[in-house]
């Protein structure tokens, strides 16, 4: 910070002594501010090129089997990190002194503006290497064997609360054998207060972050490039206006809580008790879950078998999903791109979380795949495509603006493709389902899921978000961290702790210490969920796959595949990357400037109408009314 002051004044300095007389035309001034700071863009450029050169040897070393191929050996993925945080920490630094509103060219001024301005790689060195400890620490937390859920230790290895806990709470049906593993997991992380402190020094380097971009408060730098006046108001609107849909969601949930564990002792007229909403959401595509779903009988057809006999191989499947880009109109993925850029994960990182990873070295972009077989990795690698897609479109604008406007904004766009690809009528496309749509029980069934997977979670980045904003401004106080949070799970979610908790405690989930990294961040969960829905359903009505009223096009069996209307709108978005503000960006793609619930309400309509009804049946009253269980002493 003072070093950069520093240069401001100096440069100020400069400017009044070399530039006077003033009444100079300014468009010289102009003239060479643009000529000095595209200067400085190009030699960052160059060095922002051989980073993606490290990448990419990074990229075929992990892909050529041990071999070398550019001889030597590959450069790590942390030296990769370190090279571009001094990158955009120098580069950030010199372009604090340009006087943006001098530039006259809009491109560059926005390349300025955003290159100027960082979160976390802000901090100096030593501060940035502490945030990272902090940030491995709290990942520690969601992967580390740290925890004991029986009393004795030592007969058996500690458990790592992801994917080890969570595999067992999915499956558990004893609601004490769930009490005990969200109990145990807490007491082991935040012993001596760790969890909290680790927090607590997080939020303080997070806090130094903003005021080096001189925002008096924190939360701009947090929601740096949604670049909104009280970004969290306009989050908390559309929650607001998805709270009936949620309510009634919440209610028949409650009801099933309460006949799946009747010695819980449940209140019908209460929230639900944490370590239970965890699990179903857990559960939203399990076929043993402890919640009903509207028909149980009806069960939804098995893709399965189909989809092997289709798809055969996932190179068949990427091509299907690449396929359904090009059909929009979109790029065409090359044989060069499936012969030298398109490599299989090898099966020991096929695990519990196999993820498809994209890489960016422009010119190229490579695609490392998940090799599994199934429903639900051929809807994710819908959304894989779209980030190559985008990739594709960026790798032409000038470094700096070749990235999505604002974080969540890619996956958004990705969203709807995995939306289109797992309807019915595509699959129908595909030949794996012989009808284009579903019975009237078994399409209630398939939004239900749909619903327990985006409607609870929803809610949940929402109170992450919330509450790590607020601790960051002050509007928490640490005495209060635990029982406010308990305060936002109950004012916008219904949740409850499963015992009496007090402000000792710490009692966030490892969701939100996961999104803790700027890049995981619940914010950008947030605005993926809704945008992606607000962009389906704009892609679905240009398309004409959408007709609200007509009950033979409804949004949530939209697949505009096919679709050069709604290619045209997802490109245009892509093409623009960060060279203008979400909102336009956003207002091309679908006529609207913000963030809304309108999506998710029209995609989820029929399902709103059934729970309704069926509420009223059962006499179950939406809503909750739920003691407080968290004292502040
Ligand atoms: C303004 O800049 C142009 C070239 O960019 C130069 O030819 C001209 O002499 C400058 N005028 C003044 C008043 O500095
Ligand atoms: C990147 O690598 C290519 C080929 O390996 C090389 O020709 C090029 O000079 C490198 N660029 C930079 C900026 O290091
Ligand atoms: C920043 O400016 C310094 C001094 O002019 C220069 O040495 C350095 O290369 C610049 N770095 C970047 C990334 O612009
Ligand atoms: C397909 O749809 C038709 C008409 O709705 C229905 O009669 C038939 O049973 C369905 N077939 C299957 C396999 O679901």
């Amino acid at each position: 910070m003072l070093m950069r002051s520093v240069l401001v004044v100096l440069l100020l300095l400069a400017a009044t002594v070399c530039c006077v007389p003033t009444s100079a035309p300014s468009s010289n001034h102009s003239a060479s501010y643009e000529e000095s700071t595209l200067r400085i863009l190009d030699v960052a450029t160059q060095r922002m090129r051989t980073i993606w050169n490290m990448s990419k040897s990074i990229f075929l070393q992990l892909t050529s089997k041990g071999k070398s191929p550019l001889g030597g050996q590959a450069p790590s993925k942390h030296e990769v990190e370190m090279e571009t945080y001094r990158l955009v920490y120098e580069l950030a630094a010199n372009l604090s002194v340009v006087p943006v509103e001098q530039l006259r060219d809009p491109v560059l001024r926005r390349r300025v503006q955003r290159l100027a301005k960082l979160q976390l790689q802000g901090l100096r060195p030593e501060a940035y290497e502490q945030a990272k400890d902090l940030l491995r620490d709290m990942q520690n937390y969601i992967s580390g064997s740290l925890v004991c859920t029986s009393d004795d230790c030592s007969a058996r290895r500690p458990l790592a609360m992801y994917p080890q806990i969570y595999q067992r709470n999915m499956r558990s049906k004893r609601y004490e054998e769930l009490k005990l593993n969200w109990y145990s997991w807490r007491s082991a992380i935040n012993e001596k207060n760790h969890a909290k402190n680790t927090f607590i020094d997080y939020v303080r380097l997070l806090r130094i972050a903003a005021t080096y971009n001189g925002h008096v408060t924190p939360s701009r730098t947090w929601y740096l490039n949604y670049d909104t006046e009280n970004f969290q108001a306009e989050m908390e609107e559309v929650i607001w206006e998805i709270m009936p849909l949620y309510r009634e969601m919440h209610a028949f949930l409650r009801h099933s809580a309460i006949l799946a564990y009747p010695k819980a002792n449940f209140k019908d007229d209460g929230a639900i008790s944490a370590p239970v909403m965890d699990q179903m959401l857990s559960q939203a595509w399990y076929p043993h879950q402890i919640f009903q779903t509207p028909y149980p009988k009806d069960q939804l057809p098995s893709v399965h078998n189909r989809l092997e006999q289709v798809l055969v191989t996932p190179v068949k499947i990427n091509k299907k999903a690449a396929e359904f880009f090009e059909s929009l109109g979109l790029n065409h993925m090359s044989d060069n791109f499936y012969e030298r850029y398109s490599r299989r994960m090898n099966d020991d990182e096929g695990s519990a979380d196999c993820k498809s990873q994209v890489y960016y070295f422009p010119p190229d972009v490579a695609l490392r795949y998940c090799p599994k077989l199934d429903y639900k990795k051929m809807m994710q690698i819908h959304g894989i495509m779209a980030e190559l897609q985008y990739n594709i479109y960026k790798r032409e604008l000038p470094f700096g603006l070749d990235t999505e406007p604002c974080p969540g904004f890619g996956a958004a766009l990705g969203e709807t493709a995995v939306l289109a690809s797992g309807t019915p009528r595509h699959l129908h496309k595909l030949k794996i389902l012989i009808n284009d749509s579903l019975t009237e029980p078994q399409l209630l069934n398939r939004l239900f899921r749909m619903g327990v997977h985006t409607l609870l979670a929803v809610p949940q980045y929402f109170i992450n978000d919330k509450f790590l904003v607020d601790v960051m401004d002050g509007r928490i106080g640490v005495q209060d961290y635990n029982c406010a949070f308990w305060r936002l799970q109950d004012k916008y979610a219904g949740v409850q702790p499963p015992i009496w908790r007090s402000a000792k405690d710490f009692d966030v989930d490892y969701k939100f210490y996961r999104g803790m990294q700027p890049d995981k961040s619940n914010t950008r969960k947030f605005i993926s969920e809704i945008l992606g829905f607000q962009f389906y359903r704009s892609f679905c009505l240009a398309s004409g796959q959408y007709k609200p009223g007509n009950p033979s096009y409804p949004l949530h069996n939209c697949d505009f595949h096919d679709s050069k209307e709604a290619g045209t709108l997802l490109r245009d978005m892509m093409k623009l990357g960060a060279t203008k503000h979400w909102r336009d960006i956003m207002q091309i793609g679908t006529g609207e400037r913000k963030l809304s619930g309108r999506g998710i309400l029209e995609y989820f309509a029929p399902l709103f109408t059934w729970l309704k009804e069926r509420n009223m049946q059962l006499d179950i009253e939406p809503g909750w009314d739920a003691d407080d269980l968290c004292r502040k002493e």
